[in-house]
C-alpha cells in the first residue's frame, strides 16, 4: 500500500490515506509517517475504526504513551486513553456544570497538552469515536509561522524569558473542583521557555499553553497574563490556524512541540466522545 500525503491547509495539517491501522505498520511506513508529520504538524487519517487497545498499540509507534496523573477523564479500562468526552466511562451523558465537565471545556481554549510537565507531550492522537454535527471543531495554530511573524515589540518581550505552566490554574480558570493534596503534589509548576527550539526538525517556535500559564519571569502576573493573552490573541489568526471538521473514526496526530490547540463548543445535549492517548515528551524544552 502506498501512503498519499495531501496538504489540507496553507499553515498546517495534511490528510494521509493509504494505510490501516488495524494492521502492523512495516519501519519504512513508520518513517513515510514521521516524515509527513515533521512536515504538516497535523495529520488526519481518515476511517480508521481502530479499538483502543489498537489506537494505544498505534500510538507507540510514535513513542511512550502517558498515563494521566487525574482518575477522572482517564478510561477505566485502559489507563493510556483519555477520555475528552460528555458521556461517562458508564455511558452518562454529563452536563456542562458537571465538575469533570469543566474542566474539559477549558480545551475549548488555546493550549498544548501536559505542557505543564517537566518533559511536555510530544504529540497527541486524538480518534473521533462520536463526532460532533453541531460544532466540536479541533483548531490548531502552527507555532513556528506564528514566532516568525511576532512583531519586534513581542519578540523583544519573549526573548530569553521563561512562562510558568501550572495545572493547578485549570482550577483557577473554572469553577472546577480543588485538586485534591495528591494531584496538586503529583505536578508541581514548571517554568519552560516562551522561545523553544524543535529537537528534530531545529526550528524556532513560541511556546504558550495560556490556559496553564500564570507566571513569566521578570514580569508581575498582572503584565505576565497580558503578555501571555497579547501572544494568544496574535496567534489566533487565520493565515496560522486549520480546523478540523470532524468524520467518525478520523484520527488525528498534532505535535504539542510546535502547535496549539482549542475545540469548538456543540450542543451539550449531543454526544461527543472522543478518545486521545499523548506521547511522553522526548526530553526537556530545548531553549530556542
Ligand atoms: C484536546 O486535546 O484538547 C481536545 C481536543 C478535542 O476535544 O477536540
Amino acid at each position: 500500500m502506498a501512503l498519499q500525503v495531501r496538504s489540507l491547509n496553507p499553515a498546517l495539517g495534511a490528510a494521509v490515506t493509504g494505510v490501516d491501522f488495524r494492521e502492523p505498520l512495516t519501519p519504512a511506513i513508520q518513517a513515510e509517517l514521521n516524515a509527513a508529520w515533521m512536515a504538516h504538524l497535523v495529520l488526519v487519517f481518515p476511517d480508521q475504526p481502530v479499538t483502543d487497545a489498537q489506537h494505544v498499540t498505534l500510538t507507540r509507534v510514535f513513542g511512550e504513551p502517558e498515563i494521566f496523573h487525574q482518575d477522572i477523564i482517564k478510561s477505566r479500562s485502559l489507563p493510556e486513553i483519555f477520555r475528552l468526552s460528555n458521556v461517562d466511562d458508564d455511558g452518562n451523558l454529563m452536563p456542562p456544570a458537571h465538575p469533570t465537565m469543566q474542566q474539559i471545556n477549558l480545551a475549548r481554549r488555546w493550549h498544548t497538552d501536559s505542557s505543564y510537565r517537566e518533559n511536555p507531550a510530544m504529540g497527541s492522537m486524538l480518534h473521533g469515536v462520536e463526532v460532533s454535527r453541531t460544532g466540536g471543531l479541533t483548531c490548531f495554530i502552527n507555532l513556528y509561522d506564528v514566532y516568525d511573524a511576532l512583531p519586534p515589540h513581542l519578540r523583544e518581550a519573549v526573548h530569553g524569558r521563561k512562562a510558568r505552566h501550572d495545572f493547578e490554574q485549570l482550577s483557577r480558570l473554572a469553577a472546577t473542583r480543588k485538586l485534591t493534596d495528591a494531584e496538586r503534589k503529583a505536578m508541581p509548576p514548571v517554568w519552560q521557555p516562551l522561545v523553544r527550539r524543535h529537537p528534530v526538525t531545529g526550528r524556532t517556535s513560541l511556546y504558550i499553553s495560556p490556559i496553564y500559564n500564570d507566571a513569566v519571569t521578570g514580569m508581575d502576573d498582572g503584565d505576565a497574563v497580558a503578555l501571555i493573552e497579547e501572544l494568544a490573541e496574535f496567534a489566533d489568526q487565520e493565515r496560522f490556524i486549520y480546523r478540523h471538521e470532524w468524520e467518525t473514526d478520523d484520527i488525528l496526530i498534532w505535535d504539542n512541540r510546535c502547535t496549539m490547540h482549542l475545540v469548538t463548543p456543540h450542543d451539550p445535549m449531543e454526544r461527543r466522545v472522543m478518545h486521545r492517548t499523548t506521547i511522553v515528551g522526548d526530553g526537556p524544552v530545548l531553549p530556542g
